[in-house]
């Protein structure tokens, strides 16, 4: 099964209603049995959930606590209660020490709540790979948001990253600057399993379009 994750981030047309218009518009994608559409969105909309139950919604960021005594943390316990089971991990945007990155992943695999754990660099997935994350997201910071994709500028590193992660058995995702069908079939084509993208799908004129090219890509 092969990934597109759609992070909607906190820009002003992907949270809120407007995050919910956003949805709704991109359920009428093209399907794919053999490809799975995931949408993470900002903490304030993960009760969207309720509306779109037939779609994956997933959190943007977790926490390893349980539910209690824990003010403005986000437990796995809880998103699962609501439907909620993966999240994206340690985001070049939302970067957290190392140690809470390895409890949460324990506790993950644990509960069998999946982590996309979001790394920078090569450095950085072959120490991580140790704590046997189910999937890894290699998006170089430099590229997030613009127009040189992660699949251009970075292919050796995309090609050493899947090695890595196929012989630790875990799923490689790529991201950063993605906004084309090639950017897609040639980060397939490196050996990564998914992609995860953000501008080029919710900043475009035709997010709709813009996600089905991506998808036939896939
Ligand atoms: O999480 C996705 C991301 O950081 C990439 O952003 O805008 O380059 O697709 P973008």
């Amino acid at each position: 099964m092969q990934r597109l994750i759609v992070n909607l981030k906190h820009y002003e047309n992907s949270t809120g209603k407007q995050a919910e218009s956003l949805i709704k518009l991109l359920t009428a994608r093209t399907q794919r049995e053999d490809v799975k559409v995931s949408f993470a969105v900002s903490p304030f909309d993960l009760r969207i959930k309720s509306t779109f139950k037939d779609q994956d919604i997933i959190a943007q960021h977790v926490d390893p606590n349980p539910q209690g005594p824990f003010t403005g943390k986000i437990s796995m316990d809880f998103l699962m209660k609501n439907g909620i089971t993966s999240s994206l991990l340690n985001h070049s945007e939302y970067r957290i020490d190392s140690k809470i990155i390895q409890e949460t992943v324990t506790k993950a695999r644990k509960l069998g709540f999946e982590i996309i754990l979001c790394l920078e660099s090569i450095d950085e997935i072959r120490n991580f790979i140790a704590i046997k994350p189910t999937h890894v997201a290699y998006e170089p910071p430099e590229l997030i948001g613009g127009n040189i994709s992660v699949s251009k500028s970075k292919p050796e590193i995309i090609s050493e990253a899947s090695d890595i992660c196929r012989k630790n058995n875990c799923e490689l995702i790529v991201g950063a600057g993605i906004k084309t069908a090639e950017d897609v079939s040639k980060s397939i084509d490196l050996g990564a399993s998914g992609v995860l993208v953000a501008s080029g799908i919710v900043l475009s004129k035709d997010p709709l379009g813009s996600l089905n090219s991506l998808i036939k890509a896939l």
